[in-house]
């Protein structure tokens, strides 16, 4: 989008990964001091987000949004306020549709008093969702105009950031709306696919490897101001809470039953990825031109976590001006543990990442004379990151689905299937 920000990918830090609805302006203002005294702020993280759970209602006459009274004491504006005394970028939350993922209060219907709301708090940044938008007789990209056109009334240049994980495929269009769009559904503290079964995540959690596959096809979307956006980051996280419905229990849920919606809570925490995994998805996202939103507690950070968010060459990689997103040029035949991946940047050079998935230390080449597009045309028809597949285990069934109507999990949205289940839908996926 072009409304002057967001040339490069977007740095900083959000409330969500790590503190969920648990927030409050002092968690806030001490994560903004940490990212100072951090040397994160001095990196390049800029913009403190806060995620959804902020708001209680609306002013009964005026319609106005308000935080809650418990949890923001201060205001939003006094919030801000301390933020950009940092020297930070302050951020918030919100929905298309009625409701936040969490159930709070939207802006559907609100938007331009929502948008002129934040731009009166100083607001820098919006995380704008998709959830609440059952029966919706809208495009996504018209809900997301809506708010685009908004924020640019205000006059305050503010990053309009599409949470838009349920819808699409915004990349199509997301260049005109956003200065950055999800390409899929929530990453977790998990590194594969065998490990987000192993812990029986719900399938709208998605593992790290699953939000690259995910994200590494649809390059040729970014550019400056427009970036095709994986999800935050899980670096430094020892683990997560899930949360929804399980088709199959974890055994160390006490009374689970199949089709049951699990709670964070009755969940406990599970995940967390090794120091090499932390490192692998951080390079991932680095490569990809992908936001680097961290999703830890900068309060309290080891040695290893900042060793890697603040690692300058690599940075770099990831804020170039050129603001290409790096492509896979080849695998390699054993058993496809290794990659190369090849990123333009502005000044005529290219940065490489050389990736081993395996379990072992190997030796991996590359020429330099490998044609680099024609090596992606190739990859990118083997692996075809968006086709949705129909297979048994991913089959969903929302309650707006036509009864005996199969619908998939595509990676990033629910979808019809192009041919129907033998067997309908196997399980309601909304109580
Ligand atoms: C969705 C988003 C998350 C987070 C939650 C908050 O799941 O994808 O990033 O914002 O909503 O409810």
């Amino acid at each position: 989008l072009d409304n002057g920000v967001g040339k490069t990918p977007a740095m900083g830090w959000n409330s969500w990964n790590y503190f969920r609805c648990n927030i409050n302006e002092t968690i806030i203002r001490q994560v903004a001091d940490a990212i100072v005294a951090s040397g994160l702020k001095d990196a390049g993280y800029r913009y403190v987000n806060i995620d959804d759970c902020w708001m209680e209602k609306r002013d009964p006459t005026t319609g106005r949004i308000q935080p809650f009274a418990n949890k923001f004491p201060s205001g939003m504006k006094a919030l801000g306020d301390y933020i950009h005394g940092l020297g930070l970028h302050f951020g918030i939350y919100s929905d298309t549709g009625n409701k936040t993922c969490e159930g709070y209060p939207g802006s559907w219907g609100y938007e331009k008093l929502d948008a002129a709301t934040y731009a009166e708090w100083g607001v820098d940044y919006l995380k704008f969702d998709y959830c609440g938008m059952d029966g919706v007789q809208e495009s996504v990209q018209a809900s997301y105009e809506r708010m685009r056109d908004a924020l640019a009334a205000t006059g305050r240049p503010i990053l309009f950031s599409l949470c838009s994980w349920g819808s699409g495929q915004p990349w199509l269009w997301g260049k005109q709306v956003g200065n950055s769009w999800r390409t899929g559904i929530d990453v977790f503290a998990a590194w594969d696919t065998a490990q987000a079964r192993a812990l029986k995540l719900p399938s709208f959690l998605q593992p790290i490897l699953g939000a690259v596959r995910q994200t590494q096809g649809l390059a040729e979307y970014a550019g400056p101001g427009a970036f095709n956006d994986p999800d935050m980051l899980v670096v430094g996280l020892d683990g997560m809470y899930p949360y929804g419905i399980v088709q199959d229990c974890p055994e160390h849920v006490r009374n689970c039953k199949p089709g049951e919606y699990i709670s964070r809570d009755r969940w406990g925490k599970v995940g967390g990825l090794t120091q090499t995994e932390q490192r692998t998805h951080f390079s991932f996202w680095c490569v990809m031109a992908a936001p680097l939103i961290l999703g830890n507690d900068p309060r309290n950070m080891s040695k290893a976590t900042l060793q890697i968010l603040l690692a300058r060459e690599v940075l770099a990689v990831n804020q170039d001006p050129l603001g290409a997103q790096g492509r896979p040029v080849w695998t390699a035949p054993n058993e496809g543990t290794t990659e190369v991946w090849a990123k333009p940047l502005a000044d005529g050079r290219t940065a490489i990442l050389l990736v081993n998935l395996g379990n072992s230390t190997v030796d991996i080449t590359t020429e330099f004379s490998r044609d680099a597009p024609a090596e992606h045309a190739k990859w990118s028809r083997e692996t075809n990151s968006t086709a949705p597949k129909c297979v048994d285990k991913d089959e969903l069934c929302p309650s707006w689905a036509k009864s005996g109507e199969c619908i998939i999990n595509a990676g990033f949205m629910l979808e019809k299937c192009p041919h129907s289940c033998p067997e309908g839908c196997p399980q309601p996926l909304e109580p």
